[in-house]
């Protein structure tokens, strides 16, 4: 490749039409502070995701950590390894102890199976992501929260737009939280969102992202300052156009993968699943080296090699990283899935507008890597 391919790369909607939102914005000189392109964004993401409440952040980490300050979380909270690092540091931000449960193979998602023999006197929450976009065991997390009385936070940052039976994900657990980062499916250069079900928790929510002002003088909470601009929600608006003709593109990039690797033994892939919809944010695959006869870390510096830049999303685990280590949820042998998983796993490009001559040269090298 002469030119360096990444694993993502934002899709962006036609500068014009960007212009045209940035003229309003100088000519209101309304740039932060729940300006109109805010209200709107929340109104029309609403709309779009079927959700009642929506409250938009500058970015997913912050929303995150707001979301266990909304619910005042406290103690101990059961979480999954098996994510990006900001979802445990947004445990660790609040003082709150995280818990690390074993993940499953076929989806990544926490093992609902496992959460009940990790809860202790001093659990509050569970914390699980519903990793690339496959949606966790919902009803099994529910049912435990009930029995337990624990809260369920969701990080959904990987799943925007998906659905499991008709039902956007992000109406699941009492609270959910998006990511909007240029990585992200819909982005806003920098964003998030927290997803609630009711007025008075939605109120409490804006009230802690604006420093915990509830009106010029009242200030309810040691709040933080995370709201979203006027540039973001104006960016948002518009990735809302286009988002499912992105969508539409990223799953024939995945469909074209699945067909050029499905007869490499020692390579797999997630399929589709009837019930959801999917939103193909990623395309990882699982090298397994025993049958494929390469590590995955071969495959990985093979491709850097041909300058296609894939990532090992998620390696290493954030169990194991110097922060989390010491944890006893932390041990080897309470994660032997996740660890698994994490020597496996490579993240392939995928992006709305990614050549599929990419696609199939990626896939050449896999192929040929295996002779
Ligand atoms: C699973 C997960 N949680 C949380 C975050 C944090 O979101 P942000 O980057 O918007 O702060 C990310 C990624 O960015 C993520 O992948």
């Amino acid at each position: 490749m002469s030119k360096p391919i990444f694993v993502t790369q934002p899709h962006l909607p036609p500068l014009i039409e960007f212009q045209e939102y940035l003229k309003d914005i100088w000519e209101s000189k309304w740039l932060t502070n729940n300006g109109p392109f805010h209200q709107e964004l929340e109104q029309k993401l609403c709309e779009y995701l079927g959700l009642k409440y929506i409250s938009l952040f500058s970015n997913g980490t912050l929303a995150l950590i707001t979301a266990l300050q909304a619910l005042k979380i406290s103690g101990e909270v059961i979480t999954t390894p098996f994510s990006f690092v900001a979802t445990t540091h947004a445990l660790w931000w609040n003082n709150i102890k995280p818990v690390f449960v074993d993940i499953k193979e076929n989806d990544c998602n926490i093992d609902a199976e496992k959460i009940e023999s990790a809860i202790t006197p001093n659990t509050t929450a569970i914390l699980p992501v519903h990793i690339y976009g496959n949606p966790c065991n919902v009803d099994r997390i529910q049912q435990i929260a009930d029995t337990y009385g624990l809260h369920i936070i969701y990080d959904s940052a990987h799943a925007f737009g998906v659905t499991l039976q008709g039902n956007s994900i992000a109406s699941f657990g009492n609270l959910s939280v998006l990511s909007f980062h240029a990585t992200k499916v819909f982005t806003t250069f920098e964003g998030g969102a927290i997803i609630c079900h009711d007025e008075k928790m939605k109120k409490r929510i804006d009230f802690l992202k604006n420093f915990g002002f509830a009106d010029e003088i009242t200030v309810v909470a040691p709040g933080i300052n995370a709201k979203m601009n006027e540039f973001q929600a104006a960016l948002g608006l518009l990735q809302l156009k286009y988002f499912a003709a992105a969508i539409k593109k990223r799953k024939r990039i995945v469909e074209t993968y699945r067909n050029m690797l499905k007869k490499i033994n020692g390579v797999r892939y997630f399929q589709d699943i009837n019930d959801i919809k999917h939103n193909y944010a990623y395309f990882p695959i699982f090298i397994d080296q025993k049958k494929y006869g390469k590590s995955r870390d071969h495959v990985y510096n093979e491709l850097k090699q041909n300058n296609i830049h894939c990532r090992r999303y998620f390696y290493p685990l954030i169990s194991q990283f110097p922060t989390y280590r010491g944890l006893p949820s932390s041990k080897s042998k309470n994660l032997p899935v996740a660890e698994k998983i994490t020597k496996e796993v490579l993240c392939l490009p995928i992006y709305p507008d990614l050549d599929l001559n990419v696609v199939y040269n990626v896939c050449e090298i896999i192929k040929k890597l295996k002779k």
